[in-house]
């Protein structure tokens, strides 16, 4: 039986952090052996924020050193950059003609942008949900590594693969699923007490800090003062923490600071010391990995042609069929 085809990627706008790992690179990296798999950096999406020309492919190339460092296997999946695929801008013209501009103006992850960029709402943002549809379309992916916030956009290209399939009377696009080995997508905090650890929010852990960066950053993470009574509600920082223990420490390492919380007796700075070793244990191996890697030019532009090639191939039958199904036909 053929296999199911996973895809996921990410934007080049910045190093990887935790959020990115846990969300979806870590999930990404268990599925290599069982599904047909498609990694990639989305260079196309980074411009809807307008990177410098100087900056953009060495942004390519430090994602791609990152992506290799945590786990990707060239070998078994197939790792490639968005703007080395032409297929991917033509099938979002396309899709383009089957979306709705009220549809994407509702999108809460546009609505977002328009708040915290009023200066900048450009067409690439509105259209932001299109592109990655085909992204995820190009392939027919069936499961789509992501964190939470990524939800929409996975709702978005749903509905396109069904309006798609309805308005041409056709099954040829699955609905793809966003996918986490756990039941829930998930969304890994920042450490200043609210909100998700991204990129651009001075808030992450990344896969190329070293120890002591971690320690000082977990360190400075926001606390409160202390619970004062038995079993008292968390407020969002401490919350915060916990998950992140949750997420990256051994479960008796959580369940024993939970206790001491819940008895009024945690003492912020251990729990702290612990978490950033706990971090500092998933990062080093990376991170050392990374630095290596970073450093072999010849190594990362053989991963990049190969991996369009491969990509290549799988996008223009894609795209073949797709203009066979709309309708168009060569003299
Ligand atoms: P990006 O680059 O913002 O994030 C990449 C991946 O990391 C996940 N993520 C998180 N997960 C949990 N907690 C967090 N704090 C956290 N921050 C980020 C994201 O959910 C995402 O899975 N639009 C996408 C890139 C993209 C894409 C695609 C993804 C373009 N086309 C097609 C999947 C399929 C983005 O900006 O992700």
């Amino acid at each position: 039986m053929a296999k199911e085809i996973v895809l996921s990627g990410i934007r080049s706008t910045g190093n990887l952090h935790l959020g990115n790992y846990y969300g979806a690179v870590k999930n990404f990296v268990r599925m290599q052996d069982d599904y047909e798999c498609y990694f990639f950096i989305a260079d196309f999406h980074s411009l809807t924020t307008h990177p410098t020309p100087a900056d953009l492919h060495e942004n390519v190339k430090a994602v791609l050193s990152e992506y290799l460092g945590a786990g990707l296997d060239p070998e078994r999946s197939t790792l490639y950059i968005q703007s080395d695929i032409p297929e991917i801008p033509e099938l979002y013209l396309l899709l383009n003609m089957i979306s709705y501009v009220g549809e994407l103006e509702r999108t809460t992850t546009f609505k977002e942008k328009v708040r915290s960029q009023p200066e900048n709402v450009n067409a690439g943002l509105l259209t932001y949900p299109v592109l990655m549809a085909a992204d995820i379309l190009i392939h027919r992916a069936n499961k789509v590594p992501v964190g939470k916030d990524q939800q929409p956009h996975l709702e978005i290209t749903r509905k396109f693969a069904q309006r798609f399939n309805n308005m041409f009377k056709t099954e040829y696009f699955p609905l793809p699923e966003p996918f986490n080995f756990g039941k829930d997508l998930i969304k890994i905090p920042g450490l200043d007490g609210s909100g998700k650890m991204g990129k651009s929010e001075g808030n992450g852990i990344f896969l190329v800090d070293s120890p002591e960066e971690i320690r000082k950053k977990v360190m400075r993470a926001v606390t409160d003062s202390g619970p004062t009574q038995p079993n008292q509600e968390m407020v969002e920082p401490i919350r915060n923490l916990f998950y992140l223990m949750d997420v990256v420490s051994a479960p008796d390492t959580a369940a024993h600071f939970r206790e001491k919380y819940n008895a009024c007796e945690i003492r912020y700075g251990d729990m702290k010391k612990q978490l950033a070793e706990d971090i500092i244990k998933v990062i080093s191996p990376i991170r050392e990995r990374i630095l290596d890697i970073s450093k072999d030019n010849a190594y990362l532009k053989k991963v990049a042609t190969i991996g369009a090639e491969k990509a290549r191939a799988s996008a223009a039958k894609t795209l073949s069929d797709v203009r066979r199904i709309i309708g168009f036909k060569s003299f």
